[in-house]
């Protein structure tokens, strides 16, 4: 008696379950044979995919309409099933920024289900506005001012070449508020990287243009004076770094009231690394500037904490390599955004504060650094950072066998600017509370 009833008891869970599973094998069908690309897919694609994936950008295919789509409906199942499109490298536990691009697990599914439902089109009445991009590439529409390379550079079919600095000089006869900025390359296939900085024209005589070799670099890590040089190489002053572009690198892109000057009668100064793809090329990169058109509070402070290039000795082999930075703030401020820098060995990045009461906070911890993603996280809400507090930066460089990226793990790894050399810098965008530029230009004014 008791053993017919558990047998009814299993059978009948049994046929729950068999109506369950019926049941949730219909819903998948039909939810799979209703996700259609204009309704379900094109607004995620758009919202989360289209910076990259458009004609001009980085990304190898475009993703905006049907006909570019469909050809891809497999690869990107498996990219987004993965996480590995669209590229974000953050600990989700710590910070929240607003380029976080990241997919729901709701939007993850959605994909999944359209491909595996047929990758259907569906109504084109149902498909949302083309995010605004971009005939001409430029973000922010038409910018207020190109600065582009004064030359053509020629970057030849084979080989690799040194970075190479030019100049070019601004002509403002005014000093600039800058909001937003973007570097359009010349010819993409053969731009590795760009950083364009600003010499202001009192900080001495322009750096020299054309090409540097490793071992013949503008700044020598030996030298006891090495961190002045590279800070003057950097510019020396708060805006020396402006803007760089590398894969994953998104442009410049203040909040309102916020800006970087470009003081009167500075120079740009473009340190451009080609690499080469069997056929000889020609670049000219350019940079756009778009002016602040609101009133300017606070000049946006770049800075980047490095490790003592003299103590980035890595030993061969060495698979966790540790360097540690620092930086105390003798001022209040506010912090914007983070762009951790490592080379090929790099492995992992972490910025944590620390308080003057001695409490501290992760900001940003990126567990499985990726060289080829030179991202920078930008903050939803600043964070307050009170005077005495210090951002520590820890990372760690992989030279083993096993980093799938380095080119020899023979050998011993110092720091320099070419990828098979190494750096660790915790780069940080941040603002000063007691600083108003409003009331300032008001008192000068009145003066
Ligand atoms: C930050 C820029 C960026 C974003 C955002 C981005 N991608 Fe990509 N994507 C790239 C780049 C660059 C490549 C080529 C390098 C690579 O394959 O990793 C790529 C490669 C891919 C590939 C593989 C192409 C191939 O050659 O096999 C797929 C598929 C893809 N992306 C889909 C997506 C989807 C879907 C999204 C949004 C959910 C997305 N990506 C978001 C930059 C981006």
């Amino acid at each position: 008696m008791k053993d017919a009833r558990s047998k009814r008891l299993v059978l009948s869970l049994v046929s729950i379950g068999a109506i369950l599973a019926i049941g949730l094998s219909f819903a998948a069908r039909k939810s799979a044979a209703t996700v259609t690309f204009t309704k379900d897919v094109a607004p995620i694609l758009y919202a989360k995919c289209a910076t990259c994936h458009q004609p001009g950008e980085m990304a190898p295919m475009s993703l905006l309409t049907f006909k570019e789509v469909r050809p891809w409906a497999k690869s990107i199942r498996e990219r987004v099933v993965s996480r590995e499109m669209p590229p974000w490298f953050a600990d989700p536990n710590h910070g929240e920024f607003i380029n976080d691009t990241r997919l729901t697990q709701q939007q993850i599914d959605t994909v999944r289900a359209w491909v595996d439902g047929g990758a259907k089109e569906g109504d084109p009445k149902d498909l949302p506005p083309m995010p605004k991009v971009a005939n001409t590439g430029w973000k922010f529409g038409e910018p207020d001012v190109v600065l582009s390379m004064t030359e053509e550079a020629s970057v030849p079919a084979d080989g690799s070449v040194p970075y190479r600095y030019y100049i070019v000089y601004t002509n403002f006869t005014e000093d600039k508020y800058v909001r937003f900025a973007q570097i359009k390359r010349g010819e993409p296939s053969v731009v590795h990287h760009v950083i364009v900085s600003v010499r202001e024209p009192d900080q001495g005589p322009l750096p020299p243009e054309g090409e540097f070799r490793a071992g013949q670099q503008r700044v020598n890590p030996e030298s006891p004076d090495a961190e002045r040089q590279r800070q003057q190489r950097r510019g020396n002053n708060p805006d020396g770094m402006l803007l760089g572009w590398a894969p994953g690198m998104s442009p410049l892109t203040l909040r309102s009231g916020n800006v970087k000057l470009i003081k009167k009668g500075s120079a740009l100064i473009f340190q451009m690394h080609y690499t080469t793809n069997g056929k000889p090329a020609k670049d000219r990169t350019g940079i756009g500037l778009w002016f602040a058109k609101e009133p300017v509070e606070k000049r946006v402070i770049t800075r980047g904490i490095s490790t003592d290039a003299r103590k980035l000795v890595i030993p061969p082999g060495d698979p966790n390599f540790e360097s540690r930075s620092s930086l105390t703030f003798n001022e209040d401020v506010h912090l914007q955004m983070f762009m951790p820098h490592m080379h090929v060995r790099g492995k992992d990045f972490e910025y944590k504060l620390v308080y003057p009461d001695g409490k501290e906070k992760i900001l940003l911890r990126v567990p499985k650094y990726d060289f080829n993603w030179q991202l920078s996280y930008f903050l939803k809400e600043p964070i307050a950072i009170p005077k005495g507090s210090r951002i520590d930066c820890l990372a760690h460089h992989d030279n083993s066998a096993n980093n799938k990226y380095n080119p020899d793990p023979t050998k011993e790894v110092r720091w320099g600017d070419q990828t098979w050399e190494e750096m660790m810098i915790g780069w940080i965008d941040y603002t000063i509370d007691s600083q108003n530029l409003r009331t300032q230009t008001q008192t000068a004014n009145n003066k």
